[in-house]
């Protein structure tokens, strides 16, 4: 699909067809273009967690969800992304580079997940970024290294909604140009 055709077609879906599923080639796929984004000295500390199985995905939808979002994700996958801590944004002795830190690390996290979400939106998929949600108890229901930080969920599927486009800026209203 043409980049403009995907910028301007994804939206966050809040409603998934639980009769088609993403599936694991699509997801290596999704992946492999999150690893295309750039990152802090190439530290790449981007990792995920995709949840196919039901049993565990009703777990993470039942305790570490709000309502609101367990509903919105019924019937898609979900990616739970994390960053390896303490290295993107710091020296090789483990001190921070800036007065940013960990900041770099969400940073570059943010930038594998944007190419993550435009490239499902390529493939014909469909996804909700969750900032909400039980990072604590994601980690505990995956086991997730306490060397991870755990920050979204990301629900991935086949839309059975048509999603309205949020008001955007305009780049007069963000952008100085000096
Ligand atoms: C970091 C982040 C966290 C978000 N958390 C939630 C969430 O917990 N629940 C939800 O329904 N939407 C969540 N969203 C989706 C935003 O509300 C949505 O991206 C925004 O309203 C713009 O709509 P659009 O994605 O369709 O362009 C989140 C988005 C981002 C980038």
């Amino acid at each position: 699909m043409d980049l403009d055709k995907v910028l301007e077609s994804r939206r966050s879906v809040r409603k998934y067809d639980a009769t088609k599923q993403v599936t694991e080639k699509d997801l290596e796929t999704i992946i492999e273009a999150a690893i295309q984004a750039p990152s802090w000295k190439n530290s790449q500390t981007a990792r995920y967690y995709a949840v196919l199985d039901k049993d565990v995905h009703n777990k993470i939808s039942d305790e570490a969800l709000p309502a609101f979002n367990a509903k919105s994700s019924t019937g898609a996958a979900l990616i739970i992304t994390t960053f390896v801590k303490d290295r993107s944004g710091f020296d090789r002795e483990g001190n921070p580079e800036n007065e940013c830190g960990n900041g770099w690390g969400y940073y570059d996290l943010g930038l594998h997940n944007a190419n993550l979400i435009l490239k499902a939106k390529d493939l014909g998929l469909d996804t909700l970024i969750m900032g909400i949600r039980d990072g604590d108890k994601i980690r505990e229901i995956l086991n997730i290294p306490e060397n991870e930080i755990v920050v979204s969920v990301i629900a991935i599927g086949y839309s059975d909604s048509e999603a309205t486009k949020p008001k955007r800026k305009r780049a007069e209203d963000i952008l100085t140009i000096i």
